[in-house]
């Protein structure tokens, strides 16, 4: 069984509060926690400059499981370059750790415009447009030149398809629906679609789909209960999951997992949902998402009494939100504590 030290970086805004709440949650389930806080992001970069040295990338590498908030500095802060923190310390661990799947489930919350939906993306998470690849060349001149290009290799497209593949095959639905723009990225859109085309071979009983990505925003909104398991890759699946937090009750619930299924590294979980530096340190952030992501962790790290029982407390919990009285932070906590079986 894989050992259960878990690196805390609760990161910036909101993040430390739905970290604490989360690893509450856990313990209060029976699970087996040891955390290390690590303070990482905005404040700790304009204290000392760190964004993520190699060696607290060594320290984070001995942890089991590393359980982060939220990165990113306030809008509108002009301290820090664009992309200082999200580039240098958020993608440094995905592709460092080599977290290749961003496994991000979603179930519709009674009374949102998704209830009834019950599906799970798989955001390829270390290539794609986030890949790096490009360049700027006489910048703030009239002649300037950027570009950034989409790296998708075979080998990258295809470790992906094929976990979206046995996830769908282990769902009662089994069903799997491609998303890309294969009208118009001709190159990138061909590889995904030849390598889904090729893989599905192997599982004759998963049913298999194909959305334009425009065409899956209007779907996900109007019948999101037709899907079942998403592949997609990194920037598609970075703007999907946002609109279908939107749709299935909010980000507030929508959680995410950064896998290495390979279990050379450790693996990551995080709420989808940013830093909302407007509501942080007020304790009106709604942890579910964090409490959900850490649910997830658990089940990577085989516990998986505490990890289902932190699910279906969650479950239990769903609806209880009043939209123009939501609950504080404790609230939400205590709530879902006093729901586990
Ligand atoms: C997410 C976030 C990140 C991403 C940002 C903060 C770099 O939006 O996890 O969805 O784009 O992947
Ligand atoms: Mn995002």
């Amino acid at each position: 069984m894989a050992g259960n030290t878990i690196a805390v970086i609760g990161g910036d805004g909101i993040g430390p509060e739905v970290c604490a709440a989360a690893i509450e949650v856990a313990r209060a389930a029976g699970a087996t926690v040891e955390t290390v806080e690590f303070d990482l992001g905005a404040d700790r970069y304009l204290r000392d400059g760190e964004v993520l040295s190699e060696a607290t990338m060594d320290a984070l590498r001995s942890a089991d499981a590393i359980l982060l908030g939220a990165i990113g500095p306030a809008i509108g802060d002009t301290r820090i370059p664009g992309g200082t923190l999200e580039r240098g310390l958020l993608l440094k661990l995905r592709f460092t750790f080599d977290q290749y799947i961003n496994l991000r489930p979603f179930v519709g919350q009674v009374g949102s415009i998704g209830e009834g939906a019950d599906f799970v993306v798989i955001r390829e998470n270390t290539e794609g447009s986030y890949a790096g690849e490009g360049g700027v060349l006489r910048r703030g001149t009239p002649a300037e030149i950027a570009t950034q290009g989409s790296v998708n290799t075979r080998f990258g497209v295809e470790r992906c398809v094929r976990y979206a593949f046995d996830l769908a095959n282990r769902r009662p639905k089994r069903h799997l629906t491609l998303v890309h723009k294969t009208n118009v990225l001709t190159f990138a859109g061909d590889l995904w679609q030849r390598t889904v085309d090729e893989v599905k071979g192997e599982y004759p009983d998963v049913s298999v789909d194909y959305n334009h990505v425009d065409a899956a925003c209007i779907y996900l909104v109007e019948k999101p209960m037709n899907y079942d398991v998403i592949v997609t890759d990194n920037l598609f699946g970075d703007i999907l999951t946002d609109l279908a937090g939107a749709v299935c009750g909010g980000v507030g619930f929508a959680a995410s997992a950064n896998m290495n299924p390979m279990r050379t590294a450790p693996s990551m979980f995080e709420p989808v949902h940013g830093a909302a530096h407007d509501i942080a340190g007020k304790g009106l952030a709604n942890p579910t998402a964090a409490i959900s992501s850490c649910a997830l962790m658990l089940d990577f790290l085989g516990q998986h009494d505490a990890a289902q029982k932190i699910t279906a407390a969650v479950t239990a919990d769903a609806g209880r939100d009043n939209p123009t009285q939501p609950r504080s932070t404790a609230e939400v906590t205590r709530a879902v504590i006093e729901r586990l079986a």
